[in-house]
Formats: structure tokens, C-alpha cells, sequence
């Protein structure tokens, strides 16, 4: 059984989860309307893992015996100046996230629940992953500045990324 406090916050990170995905598929849809498909495919793959993430907080609510609570998710925003704003963007949300892990990682320790404590390693190292792979798209978009054809080749190369559901269960 879930203390409150736990449910709680398990419950504000489907939320949070839910949102990111919300945010990636507008962001899809930015680059779906500048033209960079590859980008496009790279943020369903993204929108696909973060629901991936709410479902997994989802489950295990209801395996611990918990309720799930499902808040109203906040508007993301449509638009972004550039590709490297967009994913300067998405690692600032990145870093917010891995905080919110974090704090439930504490709080899980200091209300000595050790099975939600295990349960989130996993998003320990998921968002390790997360900030890394951000990082060098961020560190590849500065490189590439305003050379469109340095964009591009980027763009056909994230365009191969595929949502892999059986990440789900590693
Ligand atoms: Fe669910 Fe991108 O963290």
C-alpha cells in the first residue's frame, strides 16, 4: 500500500510525464510545419517514450494498490525560433525532469519506501540517457549554425530514430 505523500507525488509525475509528451508533439508539429521531417520523426519517437514513462508511473500506481489521479495538463507552447531553441528548450525540460525524479527518489527514501525507491532507478538512468542524448543535439545544432546543409544531413540522420517499446520493459 502507498503512503499518501508517495501516491501523491507518483500521481503529479504522470502528470509531468504527460506533459512532456504534450510539449514534444507540438513540437513535432513545429517541425512538421518548417520542414524538417527528420526532426518531426525524432519528436514522435520522443512523445511515444514520454507517454511510455506516464504509463509505467500508471502501472505501478495500480500494482502498489494505489488510485490514479488524472490532473488537467498544461498547454505547451507552439512555437520556437530555431531548432536549436526547440532543443534547448526540450534539455531545460530534461533537467527539470531528472530534478522531479530525483525529489521522489528522496522522498521515497526518507518515507523508508523501498519498493517505489527500486521502482525508480530505472528513471534515474533513463534520464541520464535523456540529458546526454539532448545535449550532443544541442552541442551538433550550435556547431552547425546557420549551414542549411549541415542541417539537413542532421535532420536525415535523426529521421532513423524509432520508438522501441520494449525499452518499456528494461
Ligand atoms: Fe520522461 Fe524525458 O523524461
Amino acid at each position: 500500500m502507498l503512503k499518501k505523500k508517495i501516491l501523491k507525488a507518483l500521481n503529479e509525475q504522470i502528470n509531468a510525464e504527460m506533459y512532456s509528451s504534450y510539449l514534444y508533439l507540438s513540437m513535432e508539429s513545429y517541425f512538421q510545419s518548417v520542414s524538417l521531417g527528420g526532426f518531426a520523426a525524432w519528436m514522435r519517437a520522443q512523445v511515444q517514450e514520454e507517454l511510455m514513462h506516464a504509463m509505467k508511473f500508471y502501472d505501478f500506481v495500480n500494482e502498489r494498490g494505489g488510485r490514479v489521479t488524472l490532473n488537467a495538463i498544461n498547454k505547451p507552447e507552439r512555437d520556437w525560433e530555431s531548432p536549436l531553441a526547440a532543443f534547448q528548450h526540450i534539455l531545460r525540460h530534461e533537467q527539470l525532469v531528472t530534478s522531479l525524479i530525483n525529489d521522489l527518489v528522496d522522498l521515497a527514501a526518507r518515507e523508508k519506501d523501498h519498493a517505489t525507491g527500486i521502482f525508480l532507478q530505472w528513471f534515474v538512468t533513463e534520464q541520464v540517457e535523456e540529458e546526454a542524448t539532448v545535449g550532443e543535439i544541442v552541442n551538433r545544432l550550435e556547431l552547425i549554425g546557420n549551414d542549411s546543409s549541415g542541417l539537413f544531413f542532421l535532420d536525415a540522420e535523426l529521421g532513423k530514430r524509432v520508438f522501441n517499446a520494449s525499452q518499456a520493459e528494461a
